[in-house]
């Protein structure tokens, strides 16, 4: 990372639950490459968090390494920012710790996606489920991040950071940086291409709702060509058009062009036209990473060389904080 004093510093993270889609590039990936010219970025593969749910070790492994090649494939930039897997950072769980110390049984009952998640996984509500919060709060504040972009089901957890950042604080002193909530102002909310009123996710049962950024080319015209729109036959954005709307908003996203010059092209075509449009721009869109993305997995030396670099650094950076936590609660300084 670039010794960049005057910098803000963002902290994000990502689940290495499943390849991204074309959603999760737009909404966030591609912002988190375009934050590293204006912050110092970090930027964490959470396999901890990962585990609050059962994972199957072989898959959860390969998983970790396929979505940092992923990342770097984006245009994450190991010169300009921090890309480092979680659990190579001991004091992110160890921070966790004093955090769970610190946070009421009854603030982590009330936070939507642990009852979401422990509805959905009814034979494996662990503890670790129950506190991924702090743990996230814990990944954030150990770098006195200034701004943590995040999505709106992310919001809850970063306001508890928020609040177990200002707690901490007015209890023992000032120890963290109260961090913002990074909503960009370009990104764009995709949503399912069979469901429109619904957000496109990669663990839709429906393999035709969503766009893997792995998708092959004949997989993604497949799609496209599947995608829910409406009778009427004219590309056009309206609020009743949620399909037609959906579809633009990729195509302004992948090409850069207006919904007006949008408009204007498809004036008098058919539907059929404008989703084979839409199609090869995503394929075009997607080529050039997912070139990238095989030369590194086909790498695997050159990533590691990039996750241990980072982490050390991570390491470096987050135990500053950590010794501050733990001098503060009161701990015997470690004399090793
Ligand atoms: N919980 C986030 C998600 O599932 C991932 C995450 C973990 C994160 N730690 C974070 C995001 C810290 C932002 C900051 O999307």
């Amino acid at each position: 990372m670039e010794e960049t004093q005057n910098k803000k510093t963002i902290f994000s993270g990502i689940q290495p639950s499943g390849i991204p889609t074309l959603g999760n590039y737009l909404g966030a990936l591609q912002n988190w490459c375009k934050f590293q010219d204006d912050y110092n970025c970090i930027y964490s593969v959470v396999d901890l968090h990962a585990i609050t749910v059962r994972q199957d070790p072989a898959t959860l492994r390969h998983r970790t390494l396929e979505l940092v090649s992923l990342l770097l494939a984006c245009g994450i930039d190991p010169n300009k920012s921090l890309l480092f897997i979680q659990s190579h950072v001991p004091t992110h769980a160890q921070l966790a710790w004093v955090l769970n110390c610190n946070t009421q049984f009854g603030v982590l009952s009330r936070m939507t996606q642990f009852k979401e998640k422990a509805a959905s996984h009814a034979d494996n509500v662990n503890a670790g489920l129950f506190t991924y919060p702090t743990l996230m709060a814990a990944d954030i504040l150990l770098y006195q991040a200034d701004a943590v972009p995040v999505g709106a089901d992310q919001k809850q957890h970063l306001e508890l950071a928020r609040d177990l950042a200002q707690r901490f604080n007015g209890i023992y002193g000032d120890t963290f940086k109260v961090p913002e909530p990074l909503i960009p102002k370009v990104g764009a909310r995709i949503m399912s291409l069979q469901d429109p009123t619904k957000k496109m996710s990669k663990s839709d049962e429906n393999q035709n709702a969503f766009i893997s950024m792995l998708d092959r080319p004949d997989d993604i015209m497949r799609k496209f060509k599947r995608a829910v729109t409406d009778s009427e036959a004219v590309v056009a954005y309206r609020e009743h058009k949620a399909g037609i709307n959906n579809l633009m908003s990729i195509y302004n996203a992948a090409t850069g062009k207006s919904f007006e010059q949008i408009e204007a092209e498809f004036e008098g075509r058919g539907y059929g036209d404008f989703k084979k449009a839409v199609g090869e721009a995503v394929v075009e869109l997607l080529r050039p990473i997912q070139e990238k993305y095989d030369d590194y997995m086909k790498n695997k030396d050159y990533l590691a060389d990039v996750y241990t670099k980072s982490a050390e650094k991570a390491l470096y950076i987050s135990t500053k904080t950590l010794n501050k936590v733990y001098k503060k609660v009161g701990f015997v300084k470690r004399e090793f």
